[in-house]
């Protein structure tokens, strides 16, 4: 699959993206999966070497990861939809650069606006620090990290969305402490169904 040429990607926040060095490199560009009309979206922090290949986030050990985690709790991916900080894999899997994701997160800011989640779950320190700087990437430094803030629920406004942010341990981070994240990682999903639920009622 290459998708890098797609005519459905004609709109600005996608001409940014493909401006990078991180498009020229990549093989396919990672817009998202799942369901779009969704109360949830899970933002993890960029694809890996299977999710360049295929196109579809979260499809690697990562992924197997966090589908076993969802099934734990009784969710399945196609009941959430999923989406990255950066639409293009890094060389080498290395961390994003600021200057990234800046021109990248305006695609994900354009699919939050269309979506409207009622619940976002930021997945490790990317991720989180985006949403907790409110997408001021100069303030990203300033937070503190996925281990103080996991599981703590806030509100937030972005580009006139509001929504719950709960940030949780990153799938790849849990298949490397998988005895002592698992249960915090399932503590903290519990959270998200609580909030899901008492965002249906207020809806
Ligand atoms: N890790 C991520 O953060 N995103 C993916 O899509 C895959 C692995």
């Amino acid at each position: 699959m290459n998708n890098k040429k797609s005519d459905e990607f004609n709109f600005y926040e996608a001409a940014l993206v493909k401006r990078t060095e991180l498009f020229k490199d990549c093989s396919n560009i990672v817009v998202g999966d799942g369901d779009l009309d969704a109360d949830i979206l899970f933002v993890g922090e960029a694809p890996g070497r299977n999710e360049d290949l295929t196109g579809v986030p979260f499809c690697g050990a990562a992924g197997k990861n966090l589908d076993k985690l969802l099934n734990s709790v009784g969710l399945k991916r196609k009941e959430i939809y999923i989406a990255n900080i950066l639409k293009c894999r890094p060389p080498e899997n290395r961390d994003p650069l600021p200057e990234e994701i800046i021109v990248h997160t305006p695609w994900l800011l354009k699919q939050i606006r269309e979506m409207r989640p009622k619940v976002v779950c930021s997945l490790g320190n990317y991720a989180t620090k985006f949403f907790m700087a409110l997408g001021k990437i100069e303030d990203m430094k300033k937070m503190p990290g996925i281990t103080s803030l996991h599981g703590k629920v806030r509100d937030i406004n972005m580009d006139g969305v509001r929504f719950r942010l709960i940030p949780l341990f990153h799938p790849a981070a849990i298949i490397y402490n998988r005895t002592k994240l698992t249960p915090l990682w399932e503590e903290d999903m519990e959270i998200v169904k609580k909030e899901c639920l008492s965002s249906f009622e207020r809806s």
